[in-house]
């Protein structure tokens, strides 16, 4: 069976990684390639958190994060679902068990779906779809990861500060990695992919030849 065959039976692809590592132009790139459909699983989780701060809801406040995860519409082109404050509070309500019981269902209906998928987020490979095809981990140092989210913003016209941006990532790595539900780790079966020493399309490239090469084995 070559590689054809595997995307009429639809690949699951998973992409993990912590904030800026790149996880997402990755997916986004591997779903193109694939030709199969692309679920950024974080926008979930900064809908919820989008709601919250404009109904001056309280982050602190489970119940509050899961009255804002109800009925959510998501507008992918809301450029304040990417803003800083936003990212914040996404990272806190993320931790809560009951907000990721809610976003669940149509994470998981979205890996299912027959012809395969591409989804990107912090427990996809862990979570969501354990069985996925091929989990890539995708991961570079801090430092990187800050550099490029201040490019990242300052494109949008938005402000943005090496420290501040540096900071804010540490915190949001000890968030999600610490949190009780769901931590942000590789799953064992996982293939990390460290970008710190890669620009984008060699990301990208390196990337797609690996899950060229796990899907060729799997088929073996
Ligand atoms: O782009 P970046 O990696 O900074 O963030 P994102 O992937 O859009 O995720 C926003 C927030 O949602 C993160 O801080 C994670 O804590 C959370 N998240 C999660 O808990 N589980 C996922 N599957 C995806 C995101």
């Amino acid at each position: 069976m070559g590689l054809t065959d595997r995307k009429e039976k639809g690949a699951v692809v998973a992409v993990d990684g912590p904030a800026a590592s790149g996880k997402g132009t990755i997916a986004r790139a591997l779903a193109a390639h694939f030709g199969l459909p692309h679920m950024d699983t974080g926008l979930l989780y900064r809908a919820v958190a989008l709601n919250l701060w404009r109904w001056g809801g309280d982050p602190a406040s489970e119940f509050e994060a899961l009255r804002a995860a109800d009925m959510l519409s998501i507008d992918p082109a809301d450029e304040e679902l990417r803003s800083e404050p936003v990212s914040r509070i996404a990272s806190s309500v993320s931790a809560y068990p009951s907000v990721r019981t809610a976003l669940l269902k149509r994470q998981q209906d979205f890996a299912g779906q027959p012809g395969g998928a591409v989804l990107d987020g912090r427990d996809i490979g862990t979570v969501i779809a354990p069985s996925a095809d091929v989990k890539l981990f995708v991961t570079a140092s801090p430092e990187v990861r800050a550099q490029r989210r201040v490019r990242e913003l300052l494109e949008r016209g938005m402000p943005a500060h090496y420290e501040d941006v540096l900071a804010d990532i540490r915190s949001r790595d000890a968030r999600d990695t610490a949190r009780a539900v769901a931590p942000l780790k590789p799953a064992p079966d996982a293939i990390i992919l460290d970008t710190s020493n890669l620009d984008r399309d060699a990301a990208i490239a390196e990337a797609i030849r690996v899950v060229k090469e796990r899907l060729g084995a799997k088929n073996r």
